[in-house]
């Protein structure tokens, strides 16, 4: 578990937050990146019909900060020039790799031949790279699923094709489009990508816990490892893991710092946005967040009826006081089961729709 390199570029530690349409904005990479132990960040997947035909909320999501260094721009399209443009526009934005999405299974994008769509069209995957190739300078990179469906799984070729085409970094969902979140990722497919190319390779799928992610990170030797879902649930899970990695015991936050970080976050969200859109935020990440917390279930029942700013922060107050202060929080007990987030069906669609307006289709 050493740093790795993407070109000249150190991955170090070898942490990658994945990318989460609708969560992974310039705010939360910030809230993660504060954190520590992460050693690169990727924007939120963002459509080339949309950058290429000046969508403004396109062109807002491949905003990052100087401290975000290495930060990845991934854009999704099934149009080959259009992706060429798009990724054109990510690296004159100053972004030091572009990654190509070739995982999401919403029937939006892949109906349009993105996503997940290109595993079932290699052909067009390999035009789409090569066009990319010939319009930047910066690193190109891949992020895939490991097959359409269970019967046609074509990881193996899709990593050699793309590594044919300059790809110089490829990470692997361990998941078909068709398992959407269902299951468990398959790591051995992902060991097997591995084995068979030569370019760093990242694996990905149900990090949440240093235990489970060590266990395959070891097994399938890859070079790093993305985590998403777990981020938010704990965002200080990339710095755990640096930890152990350093021969430090995983830092433990307290309380007081799990309150520090939602009041961070909402911070964030309030300089960035319209406060009704910055309260959806909050629910979202305060969701995931309160897993393992006593009363979380019922805290989070009191943040989805918080209807303002204040509500929201008094909210928060009253929640950690009480953890604080060792009283009990609604039932007391901790939740066996968070709701679940899943998938890029949850970002924001709004951006889809426009760029079906604006292209006609
Ligand atoms: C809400 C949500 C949005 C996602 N959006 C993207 C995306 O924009 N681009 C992408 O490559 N993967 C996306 N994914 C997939 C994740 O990057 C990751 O591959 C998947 O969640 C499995 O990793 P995990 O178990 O660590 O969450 C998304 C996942 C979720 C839950």
């Amino acid at each position: 578990m050493k740093p790795f390199k993407i070109r000249n570029i150190e991955i170090n530690p070898p942490l990658i937050l994945s990318p989460m349409a609708g969560v992974t904005d310039y705010t939360f990479r910030r809230l993660i990146k504060n954190r520590g132990g992460v050693g690169l960040v990727v924007s939120e997947f963002i459509s080339v019909e949309g950058l290429t035909r000046h969508n403004p909320k396109s062109k807002r999501q491949m905003r990052f900060d100087e401290s975000e260094r290495p930060f990845a721009v991934q854009i999704f399209g099934g149009q080959p020039e259009r992706m060429a443009m798009g990724a054109e526009m990510a690296e004159e934005v100053g972004a030091d790799i572009l990654d190509v999405n070739c995982g999401c299974p919403a029937p939006k994008v892949v109906k349009h031949g993105g996503g997940s769509g290109l595993l079932r069209d290699l052909p067009r995957l390999e035009i789409i790279l090569k066009e990319i190739k010939k319009s930047i300078s910066i690193p190109l990179t891949l992020k895939m699923r490991i097959g359409f469906s269970d019967s046609t799984i074509n990881a193996i070729e899709t990593a050699k094709m793309a590594e044919q085409c300059g790809v110089e970094h490829i990470q692997v969902h361990g998941r078909t489009k068709e398992q959407g979140y269902k299951g468990l990722a398959n790591w051995e497919v992902i060991k097997a990508v591995k084995e068979a190319v030569s370019v760093p390779v990242s694996g990905n799928g149900d990090i949440t816990s240093l235990e489970y992610g060590f266990k395959k990170w070891q097994e399938s030797g890859v070079d790093g490892v993305l985590i998403g879902r777990g981020a938010m649930q704990n965002p200080w899970i990339f710095r755990q893991f640096q930890d152990v990695i350093e021969g430090r015991e995983p830092y433990q936050p307290d309380i007081e710092e799990k309150k520090a970080v939602l009041l961070e976050f909402f911070g964030y969200l309030q300089e960035e946005m319209p406060e009704i859109v910055a309260l959806g935020k909050m629910k979202q990440l305060a969701g995931q967040f309160t897993k393992g917390l006593v009363g979380g279930a019922q805290f989070r029942q009191t943040l989805y009826h918080s209807h303002s700013a204040q509500e929201i922060l008094d909210n928060i107050g009253i929640y950690f006081n009480t953890l604080a202060t060792g009283n009990r929080y609604g039932d007391g007990l901790i939740e066996a089961e968070t709701p679940a987030i899943e998938s890029c069906d949850a970002f924001s669609v709004e951006d889809l729709n426009t760029c079906e307006v604006a292209s006609g289709i």
